[in-house]
């Protein structure tokens, strides 16, 4: 087994607030693309090179997850080589899914490999109750059969059989699961109000260049028909489009100028748009972003949508922003049911926020005050930063091993931008 932390011998950030940004920064990949493509990787049993991988725990999880179900793994710094390696095993262990939610995207491949999978119920986590009951209509729509037993989802299949399929919502992790199905089960499917996110076509690629045939990338429909085998791959993954964005609202929030280069702008559009309504100054390179602000940014509301509307990935960090705002805001959160834990620790730094369901009114203060404050969870965590990088004093900040999960070298690279920020025991 890989080892499976990063940093395990730190469990707390410390940020003292009040220091301007300024410089150049680069963004890593993107974990929400790096998983599911290696992941994908079980669709063969050639040799795959996947490049740009964040250095992640989520990666580490994955690299054991591939490991358990048969693979061979070789980390050559952000170089993941997957090559086929003991018998294929087509059972996820409870303790890997557990860490992991990401890990039930192993049932899409495993189904169309094997014809078998047998993956946990994932659970719920702190930002909502994240059922995969789309999958599993989506599989049983491909001709899988599903059953439950003891906490475990069992899946069966004779041959899949390509189909329509219409999903309820679009979901990233449905549409990547049934996308990685379709790829090898005989005639053609057709998914119907799938998401667009930029990691769905970064999965889709990869798949593409490991053989499959897949049209309608970035659409509402993708269209996929079966190949008999999926060979070998290299695949480069696109830029974090989340954390070029934590890396752009860090500047606002605590004024300065910043480049965040190694990104893909056309990824960040709504994100943009809002910085620009909240007086922030943003100017777009090829491959780059530069963000400049000076005071308190201004008011401004945002509902979180599915791609290409405003990211639920970016919403805690936008409510740390606004909490400084020269008035109100409105934060709605229209993707996940409970994914406003961090107002509570914002409020332990003085943040005025009401919630009220959905919706979270964010009234904004002069200055936050340093606090020990609890991430709850990955995004949660960089918000917290964010408004300890603006806050009066220290803030300590708990739960580090969230941030670990989803971000590579965050307190390394606001540290590079001049943030006094350090992670203690
Ligand atoms: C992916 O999660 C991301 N994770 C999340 O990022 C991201 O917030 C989310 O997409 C939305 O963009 C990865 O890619 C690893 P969904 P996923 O299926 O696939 C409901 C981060 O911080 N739903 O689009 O789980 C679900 O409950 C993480 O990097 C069903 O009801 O998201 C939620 O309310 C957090 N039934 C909504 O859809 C299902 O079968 C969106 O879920 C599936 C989902």
């Amino acid at each position: 087994m890989q080892q499976a932390t990063i940093n395990t011998n730190t469990s707390i950030v410390v940020v003292r607030g009040g220091r301007r940004l300024s410089g150049h920064v680069s963004t890593s990949g993107a974990k929400n693309a790096a998983l599911p493509i290696l992941i994908g990787t079980l669709l063969s049993d050639e040799d795959s090179w996947i490049s740009n991988v964040p250095q992640l725990d989520d990666v580490l999880t994955t690299l054991d997850l591939l490991t358990t179900l048969g693979k061979k793994v070789t980390v050559n710094g952000t170089v993941i080589m997957v090559s086929s390696g003991s018998t294929p095993g087509t059972t996820a262990p409870y303790e890997l899914v557990k860490k992991m939610r990401a890990s039930v995207l192993v049932m899409g491949p495993l189904l169309a490999r094997w014809h078998q999978a047998k993956v946990p119920l994932p659970g719920g986590c702190a930002i909502g109750s994240r059922p995969i009951d789309l999958h599993l209509s989506g599989i049983e729509k491909l001709g899988g059969k599903v059953s439950l037993e003891r906490g475990y989802v069992k899946l069966e299949s004779q041959e899949l059989i390509g189909n329509r399929i219409s999903l309820d919502y679009p979901s990233v992790g449905a549409t990547e699961n049934l996308m990685m199905a379709a790829s090898l089960a005989c005639g053609t499917t057709v998914i119907e109000n799938t998401a667009m996110e930029p990691e769905i076509c970064d999965l889709g690629n990869c798949l593409s260049g490991m053989g499959a045939q897949i049209t309608g990338l970035g659409s509402r429909i993708i269209k996929i028909t079966g190949v008999e085998k999926l060979h070998g791959v290299h695949h480069d993954v696109i830029p974090d489009r989340i954390e070029t964005g934590t890396l752009l609202l860090g500047c606002a929030v605590a004024g300065g100028e910043v480049t965040v280069e190694k990104t893909r702008p056309e990824f960040l559009g709504a994100t943009l748009t809002n910085l620009r309504k909240a007086g922030v100054h943003v100017q777009i390179g090829n491959d780059s972003i530069s963000v400049s602000n000076d005071g308190r940014p201004l008011p401004t509301d945002v509902e979180t949508a599915p791609y290409p509307g405003f990211s639920t990935d970016m919403q805690p960090q936008w409510m740390a922003l606004e909490s400084t705002g020269t008035g109100v805001s409105v934060v709605v959160e229209t993707i996940f049911e409970s994914r406003f834990m961090h107002a509570g620790e914002l409020q332990r730094m003085g943040a005025n926020i009401k919630i009220r369901g959905r919706n979270a009114i964010v009234r904004g203060v002069e200055k936050l005050s340093g606090a020990p404050v609890a991430a709850p969870d990955l995004r949660a965590a960089a918000a917290l930063i964010l408004a300890g990088l603006a806050a009066d004093g220290e803030t300590e900040i708990s739960g580090v091993q969230h941030l670990d999960r989803g971000y590579e070298h965050l307190v390394e690279k606001l540290h590079s931008l001049g943030a006094d920020i350090r992670r203690s025991k």
